[in-house]
């Protein structure tokens, strides 16, 4: 399937061996791993965009013990039942992390019969390689979700879990009618592990549920209480949440000293169609 562009010049990319190479020359291997760097140099604004090692080392050593399986099975369920037929339909996760719940959408639809193609996007070159590293049965490539390599209506699915949203690249990648599923943190989201570090937590705010050129058609909301039974299951949650960036020696302090926690997931997962 002929979807990925050129990032240099936007023609389609045709694969020979494992070489990517578009009409005027432009040309990409596949890494040692089997990912596509796919992000020129003059749009990268640091050396090494995007999640930084300890960061993904932090999220697949959390995910892969399931804490966050409820999400990535109601994301499953939700995809696979908007799917009305079993042709080979191409999904795209963008921001896809070290390709979680990517994998788990992939292997999913392909038991039940589904044959997908299914790639993976992510700014963070560690992150893409820690990915192809580990699935085999996705596409890989290092991108930007603000300029996707990848051909206008091209898209059944777009995903995009916990990450950058680019409403205006996600509208041009995806077909008339296909489905764009974003997950975003709720209002109560780790509410208890908040309150152990902080002296006033605060609620998220509620996403804007309105986007032009989409209508929206369902938020699947996934609520449950996970029960980490030590101290670096812990740590490694916070280093995966944005509070980690801007986290105080007082806060990381209060986070190295909780030896277990029951905290509360919820987890918003909205889906819109492209009209
Ligand atoms: C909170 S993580 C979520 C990762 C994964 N979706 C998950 O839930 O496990 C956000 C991800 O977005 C990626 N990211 C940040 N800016 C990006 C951009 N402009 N384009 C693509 N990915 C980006 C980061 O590298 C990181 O992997
Ligand atoms: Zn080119």
């Amino acid at each position: 399937m002929n979807y990925l562009c050129c990032p240099v010049c936007g023609q389609t990319l045709t694969q020979k061996d494992r070489s990517y190479r578009c009409p005027k020359g432009h040309s990409f291997d596949l890494s040692a791993s089997g990912y596509l760097h796919l992000l020129p140099a003059n749009k990268m604004h640091s050396k090494l965009p995007g999640d930084n090692k300890q960061m993904v080392s932090a999220r697949r050593n959390f995910l892969q013990k399931g804490y966050y399986q409820p999400v990535s099975d109601k994301l499953n369920e939700v995809i696979a039942a908007s799917l009305d037929s079993k042709k080979a339909p191409l999904l795209l996760d963008v921001g896809c992390g070290e390709g979680y719940y990517t994998s788990r959408l992939e292997n999913s639809l392909s038991n039940q019969g589904f044959e997908p193609c299914v790639c993976g996007m992510d700014i963070s070159k560690l992150a893409i390689n820690a990915a192809a590293k580990s699935y085999k049965s996705v596409m890989w490539a290092v991108a930007s979700s603000f300029d996707l390599p990848v051909a206008d209506a091209s898209c059944d699915v777009l995903v995009s879990m916990f990450a950058p949203i680019c409403m205006e690249e996600f509208h041009r990648v995806l077909k008339k009618g296909g489905l764009l599923v974003f997950a975003v943190t709720s209002t109560k989201h780790l509410w208890e592990l908040k309150e152990a570090i902080y002296d006033e937590p605060y609620e998220n705010k509620k996403e804007d549920h309105q986007y032009e050129g989409f209508v929206f058609e369902q938020n699947h909301k996934v609520q449950s209480m996970i029960h980490l039974p030590c101290q670096e299951d812990i740590s490694n949650l916070f280093t995966m949440t944005p509070y980690y960036y801007k986290s105080s020696v007082q806060t990381s302090q209060r986070v190295a000293a909780l030896e277990q926690l029951d905290t509360l997931l919820d987890v918003d997962i909205l889906v819109y169609r492209k009209l």
